[in-house]
């Protein structure tokens, strides 16, 4: 291998060839600063205002979290905040999932993953209020950001995963066109058990 090479190497590295256009700005920040609208829900940047003894409440419950790697955390206000500060800086993205209808209000989040140098981005996503679940909103609230950010220049690549158990995740991804990106099994032991993760994909037309 020549020094040429290796230079053609680094620069593809650092300039990812998807797409026609890579700006050298990061385009996420735009998305991440943005509001999603969809018919009942604003999915907006997670910020101050949202951080509440509401939200830390979802974090310990148990149903909430039967699935999650968190299940065992203690999570307090400031915890919480910290987790927001860890979006700064960074392209990674943490939204709050709010209802039009102000009876509900802030009820789950999202977050966002990206690895710009692979056009890559992982959505996470909790619907904390259980009196929200099987009402729609995590297919609404998911595919809304999926389809923003196959929109977004530099991202070619839509992926989440999740215990293969959860049966409503699956059906969300299914719902909003993924399809399955692989599968690691008897990764973790839930519940005594051993589980699947499933990964599910989407990608941008090109
Ligand atoms: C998984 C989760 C996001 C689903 O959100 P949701 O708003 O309840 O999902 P939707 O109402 O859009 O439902 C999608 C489908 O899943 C079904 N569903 C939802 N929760 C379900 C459950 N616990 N068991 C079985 N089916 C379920 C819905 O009935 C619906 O079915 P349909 O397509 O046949 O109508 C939500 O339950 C949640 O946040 N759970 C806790 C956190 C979590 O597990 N996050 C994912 C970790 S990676």
């Amino acid at each position: 291998m020549t020094n040429g090479d290796l230079e053609m190497i680094a620069e593809h590295v650092d300039r990812p060839s998807f797409g026609t256009n890579v700006p050298d700005s990061d385009p996420r920040e735009t998305m991440k600063h943005r509001t999603h609208d969809t018919p009942r829900l604003t999915i907006e940047p997670f910020g101050e205002k949202h951080l509440s003894e509401r939200y830390v409440s979802w974090l310990h419950d148990p149903e909430n979290m039967r699935w999650s790697e968190n299940r065992f955390a203690k999570h307090t206000l400031e915890s919480c905040r910290e987790y927001m500060r860890s979006f700064d800086g960074s392209p990674n993205m943490f939204f709050a999932i709010v209802a039009k209808d102000p009876a509900l209000g802030h009820f789950g989040n999202l977050t966002v993953y990206v690895e710009p140098r692979h056009g890559l981005a992982d959505i996470g996503i909790l619907i904390g209020d259980r009196a929200a679940w099987g009402k729609g909103y995590g297919r609404e609230a998911w595919g809304a950001i999926q389809s923003a950010l196959l929109e977004e220049p530099g991202i070619r690549k839509v992926t989440g995963g999740c215990v293969a158990d959860n049966v409503g995740m699956v059906k969300v991804f299914e719902a909003c066109g993924m399809v399955p990106d692989g599968r690691r099994v008897r990764q973790y032991v839930y519940e005594g058990r051993e589980v699947d993760i499933v990964h599910y994909a989407i990608w941008r037309r090109t």
